[in-house]
């Protein structure tokens, strides 16, 4: 099939404003949005930005708007959007060029919420801190992220407040929050009870719908509600 792109263009050093550009391409109809950049930018335009690495929906870089609707380029069909795609960067996060947005506020909210182990008691001796299968059901889903910033970019309240630490950074929270390992909930529930903490959550649910991972992210964000209200964690 033959597909027509139309991609936002911006490269800060030359442009005042971003613009779009519109290729044609040959693409089967099981190609991924992805095979249809890497064909533009390899045969017809090398000045093309976007990001990718493991064309797997593993690595998460490859997020961008496809006609209109967050999604991962690696992993949406051709055959799904048609033979007219509109490409066009995040929203929320500055634009660095192309489709390449700024993504060090998104890791810096990430960050924010101490989304590591925390746990000064010694382990016991020559063996790991054990866990219950129930234990390690507790935060299976929030174990899968990617850190793609799908859901923090399609939501309004983070379009609203940028200061708001967002959906990916409280699922982020929630792995160890509900994790019998980790003694940091305290503090992490403290962090995230704050003015741009989760009642910046409108449960609009664009961030479960935007998750390539299919985590409940709506879900995980209403518990940590409910942790903070009730002091149920681990
Ligand atoms: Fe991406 Fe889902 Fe993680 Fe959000 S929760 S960063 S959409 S994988
Ligand atoms: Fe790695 Fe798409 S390129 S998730």
């Amino acid at each position: 099939m033959k597909a027509t792109f139309r991609i936002q263009r911006f490269d800060p050093e030359k442009d005042k404003k971003p613009y779009y550009q519109e290729y044609v391409v040959e693409v089967e109809p099981t190609d991924r949005v992805l095979d249809g950049l890497n064909k533009i930018k390899w045969y017809q335009d090398g000045t093309l930005t976007y990001r990718w690495s493991c064309a797997h929906g593993i690595c998460g870089s490859d997020g961008m708007r496809i006609n209109g609707t967050n999604r991962l380029a690696c992993k949406t069909l051709m055959r799904d959007v048609g033979d007219r795609v509109t490409v066009e960067p995040l929203l929320g996060l500055p634009i660095i060029k192309d489709l390449v947005v700024d993504m060090e506020p998104f890791f810096e909210q990430y960050r924010s919420i101490h989304p590591y182990l925390i746990n000064d008691e010694p382990p016991p001796e020559g063996r790991e801190r054990l866990q219950s299968i129930e234990e390690r059901e507790r935060f299976d889903d929030t174990t899968k992220c990617i850190l793609c910033a799908l859901c923090t970019t399609s939501c309004p309240s983070f379009w609203g407040d940028p200061a708001y630490v967002g959906p990916a950074a409280i699922v982020n929270a929630h792995r160890f929050i509900f994790d019998s390992r980790d003694r940091g909930a305290a503090e992490r529930l403290r962090i995230l009870n704050s003015r741009h903490g989760v009642w910046r959550c409108h449960t609009i649910y664009n961030c479960t719908i935007a998750c390539p991972r299919e985590i409940q992210v709506t879900r995980a964000i209403a518990e940590v509600k409910q942790a903070i209200l009730h002091g149920e964690s681990t």
